[in-house]
């Protein structure tokens, strides 16, 4: 019997998560949890409100409500959305990439991955006169640092080009250039925005391999946001979804794959093509899984349901008295909701003798590709 999870087991704990700008509510009522040593996904169409949750992760917003609870390896835990910016990645350890590469484009590829070990090289050199004199512990210092950038650099396959500017890199080598960057902040909680946007095939199986490495050999807990499929789908453990700021699925990446609610929303279906694809995924299954919840291995806590709120097509704005509306039916999954409530509703009861047995039925094949391609453009 699988004991239950302890807040210890979870690196990161996301509470009733809302965040709003002016009438927009980017995100809204969303909980979820990512667990020590795995990789989270965080996945939705363009605009869903990901890299905002990433911004209130990492402190360069700070949310209208919710809390946000990192549990480090030693027992300390940290309210995020109470500590100031600088002290996120200093003293609860979170790091993070962007979603537009931000790297020091004239400085070679060595010199990056110093810069990021700033503070260490600060504090060693005495803020300034220890470094000026040579003392020996700023030498030191300063030779586990070069250490630890080079070392990085082998990860991330580089180290060929430690002396090049990071600006002659091709598009994939700078991804992974970042993550060796945040990697040297020796970091419990790496938050990566679209790692793989822009890669070829090639480059996305070299950053595969750097995640999964860090994930194998280093501990460090990986929340990713990507619309890359191939990656999601291959090295994630858990992948939360999400539309228009709410969540819509929470789970395996399995369960998430066959999600109607994430097909309708994520995947690019039509409008038209919604019922399709209730009808193609199987009703039964749909009704199921509308039923039976998160998966318990990785779902909310009891208090908050699968589906954060309900997904309606207009949000009040209480503060300052304002209405936005997103277009009638924008939500696809509401829609798949609807519907398969409204097919439960018109189902006729079954007498219990002629109930199901427990084991569900396999879901029926469905001649679809469970992964379609992503709808809309790349920023
Ligand atoms: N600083 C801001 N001020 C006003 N609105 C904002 C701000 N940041 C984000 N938003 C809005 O919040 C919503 C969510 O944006 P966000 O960038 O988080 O989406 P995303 O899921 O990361 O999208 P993408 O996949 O395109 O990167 C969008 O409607 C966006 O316009
Ligand atoms: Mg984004």
């Amino acid at each position: 019997m699988n004991a239950t999870p302890s807040s210890s087991d979870f690196i990161l704990q996301v509470e009733h998560l809302s965040m709003k700008f002016g009438g927009l509510i980017a995100i809204g009522d969303l909980s979820f949890q990512a667990r020590r040593g795995e990789i989270t996904a965080l996945i939705g169409p363009n605009g869903a409100g990901k890299t905002t949750v990433f911004n209130c992760i990492t402190g360069f917003y700070k949310p209208s409500e919710g809390m946000i609870t990192l549990n480090r390896k030693d027992g300390s835990s940290y309210l995020l959305e109470r500590l100031p910016n600088h002290e996120i990645p200093a003293r609860a350890k979170v790091a993070r990439t962007f979603q537009n590469i931000r790297l020091f484009s004239g400085m070679t590829l060595l010199e990056n991955l110093l810069v990021a070990q700033h503070n260490k090289l600060m504090k060693a050199s005495g803020y300034t006169f220890l470094g000026l004199f040579g003392f020996s512990s700023y030498r030191q210092a300063s030779a586990e640092s070069i250490e630890l950038a080079k070392h990085w650099l082998e990860k991330a396959n580089l180290v060929d080009r430690a002396d090049d500017p990071a600006g002659d890199l091709p598009y994939g080598a700078q991804r992974r250039l970042e993550i060796a960057r945040a990697m040297c902040t020796g970091p419990e909680l790496l938050c990566l925005d679209e790692p793989a946007a822009g890669l070829n095939p090639k480059e996305s199986a070299a950053l595969n391999e750097l995640l999964n490495d860090i994930k194998d050999n280093t501990g460090t807990s990986i929340l990713l946001i990507e619309h890359d499929m191939s990656v999601v789908m291959q090295i994630s453990d858990h992948v939360v979804v999400l539309e228009y700021g709410r969540k819509i699925s929470d789970g395996s990446p399995q369960s998430v794959r066959t999600d109607p609610r994430v097909i309708a929303a994520y995947l690019g279906v039509d409008d038209e093509e919604v019922e399709t694809v209730l009808t193609e995924v199987g009703d039964e299954a749909v009704i199921e899984q509308l039923d039976t919840g998160p998966d318990s291995a990785h779902g909310p806590g009891s208090s908050a349901s699968m589906m954060a709120g309900p997904v309606s097509d207009s949000v009040e704005h209480a503060d300052q008295g304002e209405r936005v509306t997103v277009s009638r039916g924008a939500s696809k999954a509401a829609q798949v909701d609807a519907r398969a409530r409204a097919a439960v509703a018109s189902k006729p009861v079954k007498p219990v003798a002629a109930a199901k047995p427990a084991s569900p039925a396999p879901a029926k094949p469905t001649g679809r590709s469970p992964t379609p391609k992503p709808r809309g453009g790349r920023k």
